[in-house]
Formats: structure tokens, C-alpha cells, sequence
């Protein structure tokens, strides 16, 4: 983790430079520039795909449906966004929220890079297959590799990379809301911290109860 004031600072400049970029052809079709959102001396940094129509609007990243799916799961762990920083491989939307492309992701991983190098985080979550396969170097894909802790030098730092599903992938299948669950159960001990305590809040799954079928009872 870096020292406090130096990398706020050098974070926000750094955010001023992108706000401007123009490495891709994103920037013409982009309302703004989606930096990245959270603290500046994070210790877990989250990596998703890409902005969507929200974070377009809004200059913030995970702000949709998937982002309020990120922040629950983060609450269940006793975390809050401010605590960690969310940012995203793209920081432009790709028009209509297509997969980026490989020209699109070459062009921006600089910022990336650069985001990890000044935050210094020790754990990075990737979600989905773009961030995971970007940031681990290998073409394995997410289904293959979740939930699995892997070592790896990034912005000159020891890290721990921690590929988990897209929040979005799970938002309509249950099964794979459970296992994003369950990988996010991991973290508090990925980062060296006590388990989270119960979440205060109803579970985020649960399951519709069995369709009962009345029995017809005979009147005599
Ligand atoms: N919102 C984001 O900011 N990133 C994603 O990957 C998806 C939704």
C-alpha cells in the first residue's frame, strides 16, 4: 500500500491526464472518461471489463445492476467500496457495451498499469475473463481459473491475483451467484484479515420455496 497524501495526489493528476485520452478511437463515441472510483492506498483493487451505459453517464465505475450486485457481496465480506478502488480494463464504454477489443485493450492497459503501480494494492480481484486473462498473462479463461489465487509481479509489486466471475454473470443465474459467493468468502483471508462478521442483511440468493401441489382430500 502507498503512503497516504502522495498517492491520493498522484492518483487524482493521474486521473486529470486520462480524463483527456484520446489513445483509442473510445473517445470519440465515450460521454467520459471512467477512471476508476474507491481509495487511493487499497489494499484489494477490483478490475472489471468495461463502463456500461450508467458509468458512462455518471463517470463512476460498477454503478449499474452489477455494481450494486459488487457492493452487497463486498458488504457481506464487511467491506465498503471507499475501502477498496473498482476500476474497470477499459475506461471508455465500447459502444452498445460490446466486448472491448484486443486494439482497445492494448491502448488503455497503460492506465492500468499505471493505477496499479500508484495504489500499490496487494490483492487484485479480477472479474471475468478480460480483466483475468489481461492481468494474469495467460489465456486460461474465468471458469477455468476462479476462485484460484495465482502470484504475480504487477507495477513492480508482489501481488495476489484473485480471478472471480463478472458480478454481472451471476445477476440472473443463481448457481453462479453462489459461487461468486463463496469465492468472495476468501478474501478477508487473502488480505490477512479476520473473517468478515454474518452479514446483517438477508442472504443475496434464496431460493424460491417448493411449488406445493394441493392435495384434493375427499369429503368423506
Ligand atoms: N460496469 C463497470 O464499470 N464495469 C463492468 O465491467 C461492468 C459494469
Amino acid at each position: 500500500m502507498a503512503a497516504a497524501t502522495d498517492a491520493h495526489l498522484s492518483l487524482i493528476a493521474y486521473g486529470d491526464v486520462v480524463a483527456g485520452c484520446e489513445r483509442c478511437a473510445l473517445a470519440r463515441t465515450r460521454t467520459q472518461v471512467v477512471f476508476g472510483s474507491g481509495s487511493p492506498t487499497a489494499d484489494l483493487m477490483f478490475v472489471g471489463e468495461a463502463p456500461g451505459f450508467h458509468e458512462d453517464k455518471q463517470g463512476v465505475p460498477f454503478v449499474g445492476a452489477a455494481g450494486k450486485l459488487l457492493g452487497k457481496l463486498l458488504e457481506g465480506i464487511g467491506l465498503t467500496r471507499d475501502e477498496v478502488w473498482i476500476c474497470n480494463v477499459l475506461k471508455c464504454r465500447p459502444p452498445g457495451n460490446r466486448d472491448p477489443l484486443p486494439d482497445e485493450i492494448e491502448a488503455c492497459e497503460p492506465h492500468l498499469w499505471r493505477q496499479i503501480e500508484l495504489i500499490q494494492p496487494t490483492l487484485i480481484a479480477t472479474l471475468g475473463n478480460f480483466a483475468t486473462k489481461l492481468l494474469s498473462g495467460k489465456p486460461a479463461g474465468i471458469t477455468q481459473v476462479h476462485g484460484r489465487p495465482q502470484q504475480v509481479v504487477l507495477g513492480g509489486n508482489a501481488v495476489t491475483l484473485y480471478p472471480i466471475f463478472h458480478p454481472a454473470a451471476a445477476l440472473y443465474t443463481p448457481r453462479m451467484l453462489q459461487v461468486l459467493e463463496e469465492d468472495f468468502r476468501r478474501i478477508p483471508d487473502l488480505l490477512g484479515r479476520p473473517a468478515a462478521p454474518p452479514p446483517p442483511t438477508a442472504p443475496l440468493y434464496v431460493p424460491d420455496p417448493p411449488v406445493e401441489h394441493p392435495v384434493q382430500l375427499g369429503l368423506f
